[in-house]
């Protein structure tokens, strides 16, 4: 389908996989990447191959880093997700498996198969892509985007008081990316706490008679539930909104241009440390997504279900 290609690095997790579902929906997508981060990978490279098989598609799947490049593991986000990444639930695994190419290799490889074409989307913690990018350093020049759901850019985290979780989870490889990588689309932790979706809207979506939404009904009960235990009024779709970003970048309606560098050391390890004054006279290497059009990221959602 459609036009866009996309590979997708991601450790599924609930709301990557709504992600992963939108983007076969919009687009052709030509790989899956898998990090650890929500959960580890075993369970995230598992999940990732049950989505595939749920949708009836061929995508492959690659395996990648089981941690953190240099650093020890921090907490993972099971009491979100599941201690199994996907609510629990007991599905049946997949009879298929993941290919026996390497995550960083793939990423390269494909990147020099869809040379200047290619949109990266990366849902995950920067293990695999700063590893590919240590091993070839002319990655991003064959690369036609590279969207980041990371960060929380003023500060305000979600796994620590000032870092998100996929920075957080390994801050030296977000750093090693956003050090070598000349325009990262950035979507952050705090765009989507402005841009939740509505519990009922997400009952309607899951209410489908389609496959896709029976599988997500069942493997994101236990993270509305726990989200709506925590007063939240809407589900917070992180990924869903770095997918819509990277399917329709004109649903962006305001984006600021700026440096992010990333704190390694004591109470901020792992924030994105953006210079909104261009204090450090550094060329910006973000294009940090400020708004984006609710509706339309709601009915891009929505398709994951085939409804549109
Ligand atoms: C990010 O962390 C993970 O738990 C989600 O899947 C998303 O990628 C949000 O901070
Ligand atoms: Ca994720």
């Amino acid at each position: 389908m459609g036009h866009t290609r996309i590979l997708i690095d991601t450790d599924p997790g609930v709301d990557d996989a709504l992600a992963i579902l939108m983007a076969h929906r919009q687009a052709d997508v030509v790989g899956l990447t898998i990090a650890a981060g929500n959960v580890g990978l075993a369970h995230t490279t598992a999940n990732a191959l049950k989505l595939v098989e749920t949708m009836g598609a061929s995508t492959p799947v690659f395996a990648g880093c089981a941690g953190p490049l240099l650093a020890r593991p921090p907490q993972d986000a099971a009491f979100v997700h599941g201690l199994d990444g996907f609510g629990d639930i007991g599905y049946t695994p997949s009879a298929r498996r993941a290919e026996i190419e390497p995550a960083a290799l793939a990423i390269l490889r494909l990147a020099r198969e869809h040379a200047g074409k290619l949109v990266i989307v990366t849902l995950a913690p920067l293990t695999n892509l700063a590893l590919a990018l240590r091993l070839d350093p002319e990655l991003p020049s064959r690369v036609a985007r590279l969207v980041v759901m990371g960060g929380a850019v003023t500060g305000r985290g979600n796994t620590s008081v000032a870092a998100e979780f996929n920075i957080g989870f390994d801050p030296e490889a977000a750093s090693i990316v956003f050090s070598a990588w000349p325009q990262i689309e950035l979507v952050d932790w705090e765009l989507t706490m402005r841009h939740g979706i509505g519990f009922d809207t997400i009952a309607r979506w899951c209410a489908a008679d389609d496959p896709r939404a029976r599988f997500f009904d069942a493997i994101s009960r236990k993270t509305r539930a726990w989200s709506q235990a925590r007063g939240r009024r809407h589900l917070m779709l992180a990924d869903p909104l770095a997918m819509a970003v990277a399917l329709q970048p004109e649903l962006v309606t305001r984006a600021q241009e700026h440096h992010v560098e990333i704190a390694l050391h004591g109470v901020a390890r792992g924030a994105t440390l953006v210079d909104w004054e261009n204090r450090s006279g550094k060329a910006p290497n973000a294009r940090i997504v400020s708004d984006v059009d609710q509706a339309r990221f709601e009915a891009l959602a929505a398709s994951a279900f085939g409804t549109d």
